[in-house]
């Protein structure tokens, strides 16, 4: 991204200098759909980014702008409303979530652009909540900690996008470290830096360019239904309050005999639970074999019983499945689209995309696109 360029847009629209901030898009290893049950995620943060340039206003408004979208908003801190554009939602969530816990801060504006690709499942949206929750940290000196800059990054997406994510993106665009994945325990909120020493394989992301308009309603009713088969549990061990306790043999007593539906969709977090330990261990000991073995598990668990998968997806997993140099494979993040995660050993990378590139577009008439992934920081003033 060109610093210099942001700045000087910014400069041409509001006539007064910015400051700079930086929030990285995410991947994950492992660990999907967990995050909203107290289990495990291991995301990292990535080297594309979205960046927003700030100032403070001498009065209560907000005045955005998107590069993208080559589009206006403006709103009063008096009276946050949700606007019709996707785009400023993000930061108007973020502004009303500060607002509500009760910190005082001025009118800002704001420039927005950046290069994590939309719609891809690498969490623009959570990036552009972060780098805005750090801009106003930064600017009015709120002092607000890391985990809650993430938190009111989360609560804006459930109040002004209407999804009840969890707090693995958020999280991630705060708290990645470059070379790092890192494994937060989403109960307790304890996390632990994991090195991604990939030697002679490097992570691939696949990008189906779909996203199925489901997505989101499917998201928020998985959810549900998770709480369903806890609440099913619950009644026999009322101490527990989540899926992280919950065994399968306790789903095979409690839930399976009410709704084999729901069944299904509990079991598969309880297995992705495991596997994220599983996986952190493997990673430690440069086992990459069996952590691919595992990702193929869980896109497996993914796509036949938690049905978040999609054709697109399912096809790219598939087609790497045999492939010469890849380990493991599967899709990544809420589903419905967006890309795939693959460990491909170095040498076999290019020959990898441009097979795939050509089998997809035969099956789909769509264009894919291949992505190398570099890690990196998370969300930082942009120097
Ligand atoms: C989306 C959500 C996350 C997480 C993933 C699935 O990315 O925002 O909180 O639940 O889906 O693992």
């Amino acid at each position: 991204m060109d610093l210099q360029l942001l700045k000087s847009s910014f400069r041409n629209i509001f006539n007064t200098e910015p400051v700079l901030v930086k929030s990285p898009g995410r991947i994950n290893i492992i660990g999907e759909h967990t995050d909203y049950n107290d289990g495990f995620v291991m995301p990292a943060a990535i080297n594309k980014a979205i960046y927003v340039a700030v100032s403070k206003r001498d009065d209560h408004e907000i005045h955005l702008y998107s590069e993208s979208y080559q589009q206006k908003h403006v709103s009063s801190l008096d009276n946050i409303e949700k606007s019709e554009k996707g785009w400023a939602n993000y930061i108007l969530g973020v502004a009303d979530q500060i607002k509500k816990r009760g910190y005082n801060f001025t009118g800002f504006n704001l420039y927005l652009d950046g290069n994590v690709p939309l719609g891809a499942g690498l969490s623009s949206s959570a990036a552009l909540e972060c780098a805005t929750a750090f801009a106003l940290n930064h600017l009015n000196g709120l002092g607000i900690s890391q985990m809650d800059l993430a938190l009111i990054s989360q609560k804006a997406e459930h109040e002004f996008a209407g999804v009840n994510c969890g707090i693995m993106d958020q999280f991630a665009s705060v708290f990645g470290k470059k070379n790092h994945a890192v494994m937060l325990d989403c109960r307790s909120m304890k996390y632990v830096y994991i090195p991604l020493n990939l030697e002679g394989y490097k992570l691939v992301l696949l990008n189906t360019n779909v996203k199925h308009s489901l997505a989101d309603s499917a998201y928020n009713k998985r959810r549900l239904q998770c709480e369903q088969g806890v609440a099913w549990v619950k009644a026999h061990f009322p101490k527990i309050n989540s899926l992280r306790d919950v065994s399968v043999g306790m789903l095979d007593e409690f839930v399976k005999p009410k709704d084999l539906d729901i069944y299904q969709k509990c079991r598969f977090v309880v297995e992705e639970i495991e596997r994220v330990v599983k996986a952190a261990d493997q990673l430690a000991n440069g086992d990459l074999v069996a952590l691919g073995e595992l990702m193929f598990a869980t896109h497996e668990g993914l796509s036949t019983n938690y049905e978040v998968s999609c054709k697109e997806l399912d096809f790219l997993v598939n087609f790497v499945k045999d492939f010469d140099g890849v380990l493991g494979a599967r899709m990544m993040g809420g589903g419905f689209g967006g890309c795939t995660i693959n460990i491909v050993r170095d040498e076999r990378i290019d020959v990898l995309i441009e097979q795939v590139k050509i089998s997809y577009k035969k099956e789909f008439n769509l264009d894919l696109d291949a992505y190398v992934v570099e890690t990196g920081n998370g969300s930082e003033l942009a120097v």
